[in-house]
């Protein structure tokens, strides 16, 4: 095994380097406080790998993105999402026999008790659907206790959460919400549960969008529902805080914000470039919803297969002159040509094209961040699972570099 050395203080450390499958090159440094006293300082943690993960893989400069070995482009054109939700928490593609047992798990789960109904309809009015959602999610673990056989948990989970999506949608349009009637075909039954009725084309859509979200390895939401496991809390409590985390606007809120920012240009004058201008002034706070990402740095893969969705649904509902849509497509353009994006590797990420789906699919903004959850919680649940099974977890307890006062006395309240 090749080590690392590490020269602190005139002493020399010698760490492991670990090398995962497809290359990926770490320094082991779970020893570096037991024999250097030091610790990994890591801000944001972009250089930190906090497990070894068999999920899903991601090389953010060639555009990459795998679940379990399979290309993102292969997933979407030809598997479904429920073999893929399968594929994420099972860890491969179900046989059809595997497949038709799993298509019955998820029928027999998929209604929801009119109390959880009533309890979504007696939260505030204007709550924004992400944080009913993420209620609804904890006050699961009062109406389901878990059963000590994770797999019957997860299924359940599954099963239920395409039922809460609809519910936030159908109380957002003031609609009354209609159970499931269609549980063994996943995304049929949640397009007739969303819309009263369903299409080849609204079901292909849904399908892909969902795939697309389906895992994205160590990201924030998928980071905290794995510390929130670390600490045994249960499944329902550690997905619950991962739509908290996929809640902020530099995360899955980003679909919301992008429509939010796109009606801003549209009803201040129209002007791109004037926006374009604000994104690149560091005395301004604004930044361009729906382009960068952390680790993609050329392209995001996704948005490329999005991009192609959004065309199809846009032709598919005939809309074809839409003011939001054009300054969507100038703001694309002048962003790619302009060097400031260019240098920064600043691309428009999958948010940016998601958010127009939904929009013309009469999705109301306050849920776009819902239907990310809808399609990561497969993702979630994948990884709570992995951190779940692997022996020598441990509860996640990150080091911090102490910067603030040393230590003093308290003055008297008159010397203060
Ligand atoms: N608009 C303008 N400038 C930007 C943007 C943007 N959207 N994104 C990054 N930058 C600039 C930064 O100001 C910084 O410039 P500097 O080097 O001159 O200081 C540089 O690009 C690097 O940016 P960081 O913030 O360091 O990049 P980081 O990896 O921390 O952030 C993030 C990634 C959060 C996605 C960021 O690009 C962003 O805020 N994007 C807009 C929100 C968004 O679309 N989020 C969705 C992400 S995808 C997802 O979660 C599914």
């Amino acid at each position: 095994m090749t080590k690392a050395n590490l020269s602190l203080n005139g002493t020399d450390y010698e760490f492991n380097v670990i090398v995962g499958s497809e290359g990926e090159v770490g320094v082991d440094f779970s020893t570096l406080r037991k024999t250097a006293n030091a610790i990994a300082y890591d801000p944001a943690f972009g250089n930190t790998g906090s497990c070894s993960s068999e999920i899903t893989f991601i090389n953010g400069e060639k555009g990459i993105l795998r679940y379990r070995g399979y290309a993102i482009e292969d997933l979407a054109e030809n598997a479904t999402f429920e073999e893929v939700m399968y594929l994420l928490v099972k860890g491969e593609l179900p046989t059809a026999d595997e497949l038709k047992s799993f298509k019955g798990q998820l029928a027999e789960h998929a209604q929801i008790p009119d109390a959880l109904i009533k309890q979504y309809q007696a939260l505030p009015d204007g709550l924004h659907p992400m944080a009913a959602l993420s209620s609804i999610m904890v006050s699961l673990s009062g109406y389901y206790p878990t059963t000590g056989n994770d797999d019957e948990d997860i299924v359940r989970l599954l099963a239920k959460m395409k039922a809460f999506v609809a519910l936030g949608y159908r109380e957002s349009k003031g609609e009354a919400f209609v159970q499931s009637k269609n549980g063994a075909n996943y995304i049929a039954d949640f397009v007739e549960m969303m819309f009263g009725k369903t299409t080849p084309a609204l079901e292909q859509a849904f399908d892909q969008l969902l795939i697309l979200h389906a895992d994205h390895e160590q990201n924030c939401s998928a980071s905290t529902v794995r510390m929130v496991g670390s600490s045994q809390a249960n499944l329902y409590a550690s997905i619950a805080a991962g739509v908290n985390a996929l809640w902020g606007p530099l995360h899955g809120g980003a679909n919301q914000k992008v429509i939010e920012m796109l009606e801003m240009i549209q009803n201040d004058d129209g002007d791109a470039s004037k926006y374009l201008d604000k994104a690149k002034d560091k005395s301004d706070a604004f930044r361009l919803m729906g382009f960068g990402h952390r680790v993609y740095k050329n392209f995001d893969p996704r948005a490329k297969i999005i991009k192609v969705a959004a065309d199809e649904v846009l032709d598919d509902l005939g809309i074809d002159d839409d003011e939001t849509l054009d300054i969507a497509k100038a703001l694309e353009k002048a962003a790619l040509e302009d060097p400031y994006f260019k240098d920064r590797k600043l691309y428009p990420n999958v948010d940016f094209y998601s958010g127009i789906i939904y929009r013309a699919l009469g999705i109301p903004t306050g849920m776009f961040t819902v239907m990310f959850a809808l399609g990561r919680l497969p993702g979630w649940i994948a990884q709570w699972k992995e951190w779940r099974e692997e022996p020598k977890s441990r509860i996640h307890r990150p080091r911090q570099i102490y910067t603030g006062a040393t230590e003093r006395k308290v003055p008297p309240i008159t010397e203060r």
